[in-house]
């Protein structure tokens, strides 16, 4: 995905929209530029690499006079990334500028039926087809942005948030999204278009959450919208209350650090509103007793470590609840025809609410009568809006592209859902029930400890950096934190790791154990204790070094172990909270070790929205 920043207003445009950009650099750090009006001429500078060499370019702004602009930072979709195909995206003689994030799925035909028309492409985008369309539509609906804009998105087909500046309307930005981010906000200096809150909270808290394919017109002092069909509208202001300092990095060398030493907070808040008076209550399930009796079937769909936190829910649900449960990567889910059954539900996990493939799962069940819950960390988000009901995990902005405290809470959002359809379908006695709560309240300072004691695991992980394979092996719930921690491990540090269930490494996979192999073995549930550990000896018996992670207590498994690190004991269900802890911090103090962007790993973006 890419980060889009727009503003018009009573003051020079750039600098303003170059600290917006510094906001978004985690949703694509490969390319950036700017396109600014300086009195009816578009000023456009772009470059490959991090948002500091346009900075450095640009002298901070000072060479792009102008009160109105559009920057991007990209993640490369189409076209790697360069100069050329860096955002903004220009017609022929650079009277209009436009910014996106998604992909133009039909480009090529575009591309095609422009270049009839005598077009000349100079990129490798699929974005440059946007300002051919808007060049052509603009000439032939009387210089109209609002007419060559609707136009333009009648030919477009996949998803996209763009934000379009026209020379000859030297204080307008346009911005449309579908299904793509973008929010819109006005403030005492101007109006400002973003693919997300972070970019522009410093100005306003006051913001407009825009829906599929509504235009908006920011000038100055004011803020227009208009359907598709070119007739005016209004959308409804909304707030944000989360505190900016959350978007920033507060002392911690990187935001992964101080998103996981948020965690315990960010565990808190997703369980404490939750529970009341001794009961779990969840007012925006949208399902009554009688719905939950009934439910046959739930489905769990995401993608990353949010697919991870659901197949912590599957354990966690069929073990209390006693409902079926199949999860999904949302990729595979989409495509292979799934057969819904009639009395189901079915959840969608996403820290951003804008993963593509999430999104298209929940509107493939919604398109099938299926009742969808979104269990969602960013507020008004596509997936939020969309959903039926939905579940927010109150976790803040997330800026590190590897989520910790947004899974964490995605977890206790499993927990809080197992055991409200366990009491509710009568599966669960309530001192059972009440012990769950005690351990649920428990769980924020058992997360602490661990944070804390931290110096164990970096000078362990040390050893580490210049490992070629790391395997995690586990059973049950072990083998799904299993996941999460080799995927930690993998997206920052870049070293190859595989999560394998520990019965299942014997059938092909131990082929891969060799002398001095680190396989990281989970083990927190009693009663599959002696199992894991024979687990351990059979990759001990190939030569090697097995590191465990397991509960105070399990003496047991010292006979296998190399080495150990404890967690506290909490409830059978909950261990997932306590085991991803040094499993984060293994892997990042392997990657800082390495020398890697922990925030802002190569390759990736914080949030999916393509396919
Ligand atoms: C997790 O560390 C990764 N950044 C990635 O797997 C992520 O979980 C996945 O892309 C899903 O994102 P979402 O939760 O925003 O839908």
């Amino acid at each position: 995905m890419c980060g889009i920043v727009g503003f018009t207003g009573k003051v020079q445009a750039s600098p303003i929209i170059l600290e917006g950009l510094s906001k978004l650099e985690y949703r694509g750090y490969d390319s950036t530029g700017m396109a600014v009006n300086d009195g009816g001429k578009l000023n456009i500078t772009k470059a490959v690499g991090r948002l500091n060499v346009l900075e450095n370019i640009t002298k901070g702004g000072a060479t792009m006079p102008g009160f109105a602009g559009i920057g991007h930072t990209r993640w490369a979709t189409h076209g790697v990334p360069s100069d050329v195909n860096a955002h903004p995206h220009f017609n022929k003689d650079k009277t209009i500028a436009v910014v996106q994030n998604g992909i133009i799925e039909n480009y090529i035909p575009l591309r095609q039926r422009m270049e009839k028309k005598g077009y000349v492409f100079i990129s490798d985008t699929d974005t440059e087809v946007i300002a051919h369309n808007l060049d052509w539509y603009y000439g032939k609906y009387g210089r109209d942005p609002l007419k060559a804009i609707v136009h333009t998105m009648l030919r477009l087909e996949g998803s996209y948030a763009i934000a379009v500046v026209f020379a000859d309307h030297p204080d307008e930005v346009w911005a449309v999204r579908k299904d793509c981010p973008l929010i819109v906000g006005k403030s005492g200096i101007g109006s400002f278009a973003a693919s997300d809150a972070t970019a522009l909270l410093k100005y306003t808290r006051d913001v407009y959450y825009i829906d599929n394919q509504i235009i908006s017109k920011l000038t100055p002092d004011k803020i227009e919208f208009f359907t598709i069909d070119e007739e005016p509208t209004t959308v409804e202001q909304s707030h944000i209350d989360w505190d900016a300092s959350a978007a920033e990095k507060g002392g911690y060398d990187h935001f992964m650090l101080k998103e996981m030493y948020e965690q315990p907070k960010t565990v808190r808040d997703t369980i404490s509103p939750r529970i009341k008076d001794g009961n779990i209550v969840i007012d925006e399930l949208g399902l009554s007793d009688e719905d939950i009796r009934k439910i046959e079937k739930i489905y769990i769909v995401a993608c990353g470590s949010a697919y991870h936190a659901g197949v912590t829910g599957k354990y966690v649900i069929e073990g209390l609840a006693r409902i079926p449960v199949e999860t999904d990567l949302a990729s595979e889910f989409r495509y292979r025809n799934p057969i819904f059954v009639k009395h189901s539900v079915l959840i969608v996990v996403s820290q951003s609410g804008e993963t593509a493939d999430t999104l298209a799962a929940l509107r493939l069940a919604k398109e099938n009568g299926i009742r969808v819950l979104g269990i969602v960390n960013v507020v008004g988000s596509t997936i939020a809006r969309e959903a039926d009901h939905v579940m927010y995990t109150w976790a803040g902005p997330e800026i590190a592209v590897a989520t910790t405290k947004a899974y964490s809470a995605q977890l206790c959002a499993m927990y809080l859902l197992a055991m409200k359809f366990a009491r509710v379908r009568g599966v669960l006695g309530d001192e059972a029930f009440q012990g769950m709560l005690e351990d649920l309240r428990r769980l924020p300072d058992q997360i602490e400890l661990l944070l804390n004691n931290h110096e164990p695991i970096q000078r362990f992980a040390n050893r580490y950096i210049a490992a070629k394979d790391i395997f995690f092996i586990g059973r049950g719930l072990d083998y799904a934190i299993s996941l999460e921690g080799s995927l930690k491990l993998k997206e920052i540090s870049y070293i190859h790791s595989e999560a394998y269930a520990a019965g299942e490494l014997k059938h092909g996979t131990i082929s891969l154990i060799e002398d001095g192999t680190l396989v990281a073995a989970v083990s927190t549930q009693e009663d599959l204790y002696e199992k894991i550990i024979s687990n351990m000896e059979q990759v001990k018996s190939r030569g090697a070094f097995v590191l465990a992670v397991t509960n105070v207590g399990n003496t047991a498994i010292e006979k296998a172990a190399d080495y150990i690190i404890h967690i506290p004991n909490t409830n059978r269900w909950f261990t997932n909270s306590l085991a991803i802890i040094p499993l984060q911090q293994f892997a990042y103090y392997i990657a800082v070790s390495r020398g890697c962007d922990v925030d802002k790993p190569r390759n990736l973006a914080k949030s999916v929205t393509v396919e």
